[in-house]
C-alpha cells in the first residue's frame, strides 16, 4: 500500500491540470514572431577565408566556434547545440518567402540575429531583412541577444538595424538598445534590450526599468497594450533552466510584477531555443504570459504567427518544412589543413527529401555530443556548486557516483548477444530485491552486458525501442521539451524505457557508495534541488526514498520525482499548450465609465472531448486530487 500511496504521490505531482480556454477567433491585428536565427554569414560565404576546425583538447574532436562538432560523418557540421549554422541562410530565405505569404503585417524577431555578431554578418543580416520589409511592404522590428552585440556595440547594433525598428521608435532608451513602437490597432511593441553593458551578462539595473516602467505608464495614458519583447526569458519555463547559465533575467526589480500592474500580459522572448508558453500569477491576482519560440535554426525550425484580438490572443505554430539547398554543395571548412565539403552529398540528399526529418537528426546527433560532456563528473560538479575544499564528503561521493554515471550513459541499453564488455554488478535476489551476501558478508559480483540486463535483475521492464544508449534517452526528454512536443504516455514504451533505465542506472551508480554516503547524497540532492527546481519533496516521499540504496522501487520514485517536470510535459498537455492555443486578451480601456472587466472574457464551453487521452487526464486528475487530500489530512497543512 505504501508502495502505492507513493506513485500515486508522483502522479499527482505530474497531472496539476487547469481548464484550457478557447475563444472565438476574429482578426484585429497578426504579428509573426521568429527567434534566434543564428544566422551565420562567415560558414554561408566562407568570409573570404575558410574557417579552420579546432581540435578540442577535451573532447579530441574538432571545434567549430567553441561547440562540439559531431563525430557523425554527415552530420560533422552540426555543433553541439543541434543547430543548422551553414543550413541558416538557406532556412531564414525559406522563412521570409513564408512570412511574405502569411497575412500579418509585422515581423518580430528577438534576438540571436547572426551566430557571430560580427560588423560583416550584422550587416548582411540588416540588408537581408531591409529588402524583405521592401519587397514585402511590411515592418520587421528587432532587438540584440547575446550573440549580436558580443562583437559590436549597442550603438553599431542600432546604427545597422536602423530600419528595423529604430527608425520608427517613438521612444529610445539611450543607455540600452530598447525601444516602443506602434504597430497597429491599440497594440505597442515594448522591445527590450535584455542583453548587459558587458558581453554574456545579461541583468537589468534599475535604470533600464525605470526607463520600461516610464514606458508602461506612457501607454497606459495613450491607451495603449504594450507587447514585450526580449532576447532572454522572464520567467522560468523548465525545472532545469539552470542548464543555460543566466537565460532568466535576475527579476530583483520586479518586472513580472510591474508588467502585470501595467496589463503588459504578453512577453515574446527566446535565447533558451525552446518552444514553451508560461503563465505567472502575480500578488493582485492578474495573470501575464511569457511566450519563448524556438531557435529557427534549430528544430523543429519553428516559428509563431499570433493574432491579437479583444476577444483572446491565438497562437500558431508555423515551420520550415523545406529550404533551398542550391548552395550546400559549396561551402567548405578546413580540416588538418585540407579543404573539405561542410555538407556531403548523402546529407544535402537528406536534406532534400526530408528538411525536418534532416534538422531533427542534427539536433539529436548534437545534442547527445552536449549531454556527454554536460554529464562528467566535473561538470556536474561545477553545475552543483560542489569544490573539494567545501565539502569533502559530498565531493568524494560524487566522484564515485560520476565515474559510473559517465560508465553507464553510454554502456548498451540492449545487448542480448553480449558482443560488448559486460560490468560487474552486485547480484540481486529477485525475490526481496536485496543484493546476494557471501559468507563472509560481502556482495556477490555477477556481469552484466546492458542496463536492460541491470533493470530486469530488479524486476524492471525495458521494452525493446531503437534507442542505442541511456544518452538517447535523455536527448528524447530535452526534445520534448525543447520542440513543445507534447503526447507522450504512460502506455508508450518510450515512457518505460525512461524511468526504468534511469532507475537502474542510478542503482548501477550507487553501488559505488555506502548506505551511510547514499544517506548523505540523497539529502544532498533534496536540500540542493528544492524549492527552487522541483518544489517541495513531500516528507513521506522523502523518507520512502532515504529508506535504502539498493531499492529499485525507491530509485524508480526518485528518478521520477527528479524528472517530473520533463515529464509532465512529455506526457500531458500543458496548459497552457505550448504550440497552439488561444489565451486572455489584454484588458479593455474603459471608456467613459469604466464597467467592471474580468480579467478575461468568458470563455466558450469547449465541445466535450470523449478521446482516450482525455480520459486519463481526467482520471488522474481524480487521483491528483484524492491524494492532495490525503495529505492535507494526514500532515496538517498545504503541500501541493
Ligand atoms: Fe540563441
Ligand atoms: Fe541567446
Amino acid at each position: 500500500m505504501k508502495k502505492i500511496i507513493s506513485v500515486l504521490l508522483i502522479l499527482t505531482m505530474l497531472f496539476s491540470m487547469t481548464g484550457m480556454m478557447s475563444f472565438a477567433a476574429d482578426d484585429s491585428l497578426s504579428v509573426v514572431f521568429a527567434t534566434d536565427v543564428h544566422y551565420a554569414w562567415e560558414k554561408i560565404t566562407n568570409n573570404g577565408t575558410i574557417p579552420e576546425l579546432q581540435i578540442n583538447p577535451k573532447t579530441n574532436d574538432y571545434d567549430i566556434n567553441e561547440a562540439y562538432i559531431t563525430g557523425d560523418t554527415n552530420f560533422s557540421h552540426v555543433p553541439a547545440t543541434g543547430q543548422l549554422l551553414f543550413e541558416s541562410g538557406a532556412i531564414l530565405d525559406e522563412f521570409l518567402r513564408q512570412a511574405e505569404e502569411d497575412d500579418a503585417k509585422v515581423v518580430v524577431i528577438s534576438g540571436d540575429l547572426t551566430d557571430t555578431g560580427s560588423e560583416e554578418a550584422s550587416l548582411k543580416m540588416a540588408q537581408k531583412l531591409a529588402e524583405f520589409e521592401v519587397a514585402s511592404g511590411k515592418s520587421v522590428y528587432v532587438i540584440p541577444g547575446n550573440h549580436d552585440v558580443f562583437k559590436i556595440s549597442k550603438d553599431r547594433f542600432k546604427e545597422i538595424y536602423h530600419v528595423l525598428g529604430y527608425a520608427e521608435a517613438l521612444a529610445q532608451d539611450t543607455a540600452s538598445a530598447s525601444y516602443t513602437a506602434d504597430i497597429g490597432g491599440d497594440y505597442r511593441l515594448l522591445m527590450i534590450d535584455s542583453t548587459g553593458a558587458a558581453s554574456g551578462g545579461h541583468q537589468f539595473d534599475e535604470a533600464r526599468i525605470n526607463w520600461i516602467k516610464a514606458q508602461c505608464e506612457k501607454a497606459k495614458s495613450e491607451k495603449k497594450h504594450l507587447i514585450a519583447v526580449m532576447h532572454h526569458n522572464l520567467l522560468q519555463h523548465f525545472a532545469f533552466d539552470f542548464i543555460h547559465e543566466g537565460a532568466i533575467i535576475d527579476d530583483k526589480y520586479g518586472l513580472k510584477e510591474l508588467f502585470a500592474e501595467y496589463d503588459v500580459k504578453y512577453t515574446f522572448s527566446g535565447h533558451t531555443h525552446a518552444q514553451d508558453i508560461m503563465q505567472y500569477e502575480a500578488s493582485n491576482g492578474n495573470i501575464i504570459y511569457e511566450v519563448v519560440t524556438g531557435a529557427l535554426n534549430a528544430y523543429p525550425l519553428s516559428y509563431r504567427v499570433v493574432n491579437f484580438a479583444e476577444s483572446g490572443v491565438s497562437f500558431s505554430t508555423k515551420s520550415i518544412n523545406s529550404v533551398n539547398t542550391s548552395g550546400f554543395d559549396k561551402m567548405m571548412v578546413k580540416v588538418d589543413n585540407v579543404d573539405k565539403r561542410a555538407i556531403t552529398d548523402e546529407a544535402i540528399i537528406h536534406a532534400k527529401a526530408d528538411f525536418k526529418g534532416y534538422a531533427q537528426k542534427a539536433y539529436r546527433i548534437g545534442i547527445k555530443e552536449l549531454f556527454g560532456e554536460k554529464l562528467r563528473t566535473a561538470t556536474l560538479k561545477e553545475y552543483l556548486n560542489i569544490n573539494y575544499k567545501d565539502d569533502q564528503t559530498v565531493s568524494r561521493i560524487i566522484d564515485k557516483i560520476g565515474a559510473k554515471l559517465e560508465e553507464i550513459l553510454v554502456m548498451p541499453l540492449y545487448d542480448k548477444d553480449k558482443t560488448k564488455v559486460g560490468v560487474m554488478v552486485p547480484l540481486v535476489d529477485p525475490e526481496t530485491g536485496k543484493v546476494v551476501l557471501d559468507d563472509e558478508g560481502n556482495a556477490v559480483m555477477t556481469a552484466r552486458y546492458s542496463v536492460q540486463e541491470i533493470t530486469e535483475s530488479y524486476g524492471g521492464l525495458l521494452p525493446p525501442t531503437h534507442y542505442k544508449n541511456l544518452l538517447d534517452v535523455l536527448v528524447l526528454l530535452y526534445e520534448t521539451h525543447v520542440s513543445g512536443g507534447e503526447g507522450l504516455t504512460y502506455y508508450s514504451d518510450e515512457y518505460f524505457v525512461i524511468i526504468h533505465a534511469l532507475a537502474a542506472a542510478l542503482n548501477y551508480c550507487l553501488f559505488s557508495v555506502s548506505e551511510y554516503e547514499y544517506g548523505i547524497m540523497i539529502k544532498f540532492m533534496a536540500n540542493k534541488l528544492e524549492p527552487t527546481v522541483l518544489g517541495k519533496l513531500p516528507a513521506e516521499m522523502y523518507a520512502y526514498i532515504a529508506g535504502g540504496k539498493q531499492g529499485f522501487e525507491q530509485n524508480i520514485i526518485f528518478m521520477t520525482y527528479l524528472i517530473s517536470p520533463f515529464v509532465k510535459n512529455m506526457v500531458s498537455d500543458t496548459i497552457p499548450s505550448d504550440r497552439d492555443v488561444t489565451l486572455g486578451a489584454y484588458k479593455a480601456y474603459a471608456e467613459p465609465t469604466p464597467p467592471a472587466e474580468p480579467d478575461d472574457p468568458t470563455p466558450t464551453p469547449p465541445a466535450e472531448d470523449n478521446s482516450l487521452r482525455a480520459k486519463f487526464v481526467a482520471f488522474f486528475d481524480k487521483i491528483a486530487e484524492f491524494f492532495r487530500m490525503v495529505i492535507r489530512v494526514l500532515t496538517f497543512q498545504e503541500i501541493f
